[in-house]
């Protein structure tokens, strides 16, 4: 290796003259600020910082120079570096917080933006209605029992101890499918008045005892308008055993309400007719909003039950042994009750809806507060 060139003169030697070094600074320093990206940055941190970069190999051009120039050089080229170095990291600091600052707002989630999700439907009202009370006796063992809703005259009538002149046999209140009334030897078919003839059927169909629940679609001759619609719903039940009484008929309906409405409700019986039941009764529950206390009370009057007191339900009864015999089964081993009543109305007083057409309509406007249970 050869000694030091003793007259070799940094300011001779062109990549270290200061202007040149000042160059090379102003250069590296105008990429930076001129980089625009984290990548962009990288090529200019690679080509005025790398190793092959016009400082690196001036910083290589030192070595060679004597001793008394080294210094001088040295500290040029030094703080030339310092200064590269301090802007490269100023910039890359700018860029890393831009690109933090961008991926907040592009990553962000903007709950407020329309969705495309097909949403869920809410399960009508009266189904869910139907179901609850259903539940309420398939809990005390009663199963649940099913009929057509075209059904023979024979099992919505006749068994039902309806007597051929009954009014409503009439056109007028029953839709007819199949057959004239009247004279009519064979039983013609009906879109079925109520629920009730799902009683015959059981009891032609099942084993004695029979505890049953029956949920279903009934048809009438009725307009639609704020408070008639010709389909509805009802619910009905029958027991037949041995030994059942009217006792048994009021507490299985304080029962009921009482799971539906709250502990503190109740039912009363007042005297009615209906063809199949002997004795019959129309069963009114105490209304759940004023408890009774609007009665005679004008400071507080109740839009529920119109300060009446009570609601009226539906119809019961013990089971009349006509159809009892109809069905086969010997009245005198056996009695039951029975008790049916519309899920419409009750859906109506219990969740104040005004006008039945909205029930029927399937807006699910409707049905969306009644919420999303399944
Ligand atoms: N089926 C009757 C109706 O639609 C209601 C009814 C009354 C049902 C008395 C019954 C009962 O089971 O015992 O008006």
């Amino acid at each position: 290796m050869s000694a030091p060139n003793k007259s070799y003169d940094p300011v001779e030697v062109e990549t270290l003259k200061p202007e040149e070094i000042e160059r090379m600074r102003d250069e590296a320093l105008a990429a930076f600020a001129a980089a625009d990206s984290l990548d962009a940055l990288h090529e200019a941190k690679v080509a005025h910082t790398g190793p092959a970069s016009p400082l690196a190999l001036a910083n290589r051009e030192i070595g060679a120079l004597p001793p008394q120039a080294k210094a001088e050089a040295g500290k040029r080229v030094g703080q030339a570096r310092g200064a590269v170095n301090k802007a490269l990291g100023g910039r890359q600091g700018e860029l890393e917080a831009e690109r933090d600052a961008r991926v907040l707002v592009e990553e962000s989630v903007d709950v407020t933006l329309p969705y495309d999700r097909v949403p869920a439907g809410a399960r009508h009202p009266l189904t869910t209605m139907m179901e609850r009370v259903s539940d309420v006796f398939v809990s005390m063992g009663y199963e649940i029992a099913e009929g057509p809703e075209a059904e023979a005259e024979w099992f919505n009538f006749d068994a039902l101890n309806f007597t051929p002149d009954h009014p409503a046999r009439q056109m007028q209140d029953t839709f007819f499918v199949q057959g004239p009334a009247g004279d009519d030897a064979e039983s013609g078919v009906i879109l079925r008045t109520h629920t009730s003839p799902v009683q015959v059927r059981a009891l032609l169909d099942r084993e004695l005892p029979v505890y049953i629940v029956c949920p279903g679609r009934v048809y009438r001759t009725d307009e639609l308008d704020a408070t008639h619609t010709p389909v509805f719903h009802q619910i009905e039940l029958l027991a037949v055993d041995e030994g059942l009484t009217m006792a048994d008929l009021k507490g299985t309906l304080d029962h009921m309400v009482r799971s539906l409405f709250g502990a503190d409700m109740k039912t009363r019986l007042r005297p009615n007719y209906f063809p199949f039941t002997e004795p019959s009764a129309e069963m009114d529950m105490l209304c759940y909003v004023c408890k009774g206390e609007s009665v005679g009370n004008p400071d507080r009057p109740c839009r529920t039950c119109s300060s009446e007191g009570w609601i009226e339900l539906g119809g019961c009864g013990m089971v009349n042994p006509r159809v009892l015999t109809a069905c086969g089964v010997d009245p005198e081993k056996y009695s039951g009750f029975a008790f049916g009543f519309g899920i419409e109305r009750m859906l109506m007083f219990r969740h104040n809806v005004e006008d039945m057409r909205d029930m029927v309509e399937g807006d699910v406007r409707f049905t969306r507060p009644f919420g999303m249970e399944i």
